[in-house]
């Protein structure tokens, strides 16, 4: 049956018309069905409260690596299968666009590389790819120190007043920070102020957060949408962003225009090693409505999907304390009171460990999504074009038949010697950035970035949950939120020990028993 599948969806792209192919295929089959996708029932109403790839979760178990979802006159496809993950996203991604996705992120992002589709996509990617060549990662790294620098003055702070922190905020500020200053060289300062201008990028971001989840589109409602309250702040934000993105890109043009730097693969202006300033130094030639799309476009992926790992991170490490002293060992020792390099990034082996382990239980974001452009084959069952695919990263990364102990936070489960795991070297399996051409643009970007936050965090602090804090439970935007927070209480780590030698005479240990005041470390 896989091949007869396979011939009549051949003939159909061949222009046969479907309902012939329909007829002609159930009477060489003897009048059988094709195998029938399953299809959940019953379950629909499960989906409406809280985070939706829960009991996508459940549903997986009973039906298997596919389903279909209906309501009313809307189906979805399920896919948790990593050999249909791959077949989507790599093997036939051309038959794919990002259907819904691009719909719902159209007033943000516009045809930038996320939604794009098609010709744009393409030439969009290839004009973005190479702008985040080594040399700007490795430049970024400085940038990941400074910023998480900054982090640590006000947990510092908050360690001296006995105050408790809500960690996922901070995370948000921190990333929002990096990014700003990576994508367009702008500083937007967020961890210490709150500017007409951060309140605007977090009114659009909870928008574009919103509408991936709502039920109805209010938006599209004629007249409401002009008058409703909340639209209009939307639309306020929108414009205060577009106009800084517009004004930051007039400013990159002069820059670029006064410097007599030769363009070449890994040119970087020292200055200003932004993604907008090597875009137009290289020429690339692009509506500056197409820039913005892209320049919103890395703004959004780059910021809350990095904050969500470090939140979650931060958040398996404190039930595992055997986690938390493995990973200050290893930080003592490859980093000891420096900042991370490049050079590091190898060396903290244990520490990446930790972000590829947290990258499996909490995906971001959680459910990777598609939509048929033309009639295809998944697994054994034939599809038409135009069905809406939601691969579940979710499922196919805590599935019980994929991995042992599948729920369990095991740095370990990734051998050390091993390769840094991705979706080629596990098949599908784990696909933290995605996979195919489509596949993040910023992984090496947003590794980097995650290792040496937690490093440097760890390196100078204990964390722990506090004392009646809110229970830590998920919500659904685009990524995995905490519904109300992550409250942690940190203290100062004692100065790591120095360890005597044999001319050392333990005398000389000064001042290694008192727990803290060694705020001059990093500075
Ligand atoms: C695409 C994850 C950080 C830029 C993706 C995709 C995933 C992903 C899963 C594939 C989406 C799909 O196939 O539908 C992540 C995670 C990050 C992260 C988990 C942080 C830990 C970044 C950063 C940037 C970025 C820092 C920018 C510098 C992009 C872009 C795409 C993308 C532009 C679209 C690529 C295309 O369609 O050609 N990301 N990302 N991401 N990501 Fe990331």
């Amino acid at each position: 049956s896989r091949f007869s599948a396979f011939l009549r969806n051949g003939l159909s792209k061949l222009g046969f018309p479907d309902e012939g192919l329909d007829a002609i295929f159930n009477w060489v089959d003897g009048g059988k069905d094709y195998p029938k996708i399953p299809e959940a029932k019953g379950a629909v109403s499960a989906i409406r409260n809280g985070p939706f790839f829960i009991p996508l979760y459940e549903l997986y178990l009973t039906y298997g690596g596919i389903f279909r979802l209906t309501f009313g006159p809307k189906s979805f496809l399920i896919v948790s299968d990593p050999s249909i993950a791959k077949h989507i996203l790599k093997d036939n991604s051309k038959s794919y666009s990002k259907g819904i996705l691009a719909e719902i992120l159209d007033f943000v992002m516009g045809k930038g590389l996320i939604p794009a589709d098609g010709e744009i996509w393409r030439v969009r990617r290839r004009a973005i790819v190479p702008a985040l060549h080594q040399k700007y990662v490795a430049a970024m790294i400085n940038l990941f120190g400074q910023a998480s620098d900054r982090l640590c003055q006000k947990l510092d702070a908050a360690a001296s007043d006995g105050e408790d922190v809500e960690m996922e905020s901070l995370f948000s500020r921190l990333t929002l920070d990096i990014i700003g200053k990576a994508v367009f060289n702008y500083d937007f300062d967020s961890l210490t102020n709150d500017t007409g201008i951060v309140e605007a990028v977090y009114t659009v971001l909870r928008e574009a957060e919103d509408r991936s989840v709502a039920p109805i589109p209010t938006w599209e409602i004629p007249i409401w949408k002009d008058i409703s309250p909340r639209q209009k702040k939307v639309n306020a934000a929108l414009k205060l962003v577009n106009d800084t993105l517009d004004d930051l890109i007039a400013i990159c043009k002069r820059m670029v225009e006064q410097e007599d730097l030769q363009f070449h693969e890994e040119y970087m202006n020292d200055e200003d090693p932004s993604i907008l300033h090597f875009l137009l130094a290289s020429g690339d030639d692009v509506s500056s409505k197409q820039l913005r799309d892209d320049l919103m476009t890395m703004l959004i992926a780059g910021h809350e999907t990095s904050a969500a790992v470090l939140t979650w991170t931060f958040y398996l490490l404190s039930k595992e304390p055997r986690a938390v002293a493995n990973l200050q060992n290893e930080v003592d020792s490859v980093l000891g009171d420096r900042y991370p390099t490049i050079e590091d990034m190898k060396k903290l082996k244990y520490t990446t460990r930790v972000i590829n382990e947290s990258l499996r239980l909490y995906p971001q974001p959680p459910v990777l999504i598609r939509r048929s452009l033309e009639n295809d084959v998944l697994g054994n069952y034939p599809i038409k074009r135009g069905e809406d695919v939601f691969i579940s990263v979710w499922n196919l990364h805590r599935s019980p038949h994929l991995w042992d102990d599948a729920d369990k936070f095991n740095p370990e489960r990734w051998p050390l010697d091993g390769p840094n795991p991705n979706e080629t070297n596990q098949n599908f399996c784990y696909l933290p950035f995605g996979g195919g051409p489509r596949k993040c643009v910023g992984d090496m970007f947003a590794s980097f970035e995650t290792v040496v936050a937690v490093a440097m965090l760890v390196q100078r602090f204990n964390f722990q949950v506090a004392l009646g804090a809110p229970p830590v439970n998920m919500t659904t935007g685009a990524t995995i939120h905490t519904t109300e927070g992550l409250k942690m209480t940190v203290t100062r780590r004692m100065k790591p020990p120095v360890l005597p030698t044999l001319e050392m005479p333990a005398l000389n240990m000064n001042g290694s028993t008192s727990n803290n005041e060694d705020d001059s470390v990093l500075s």
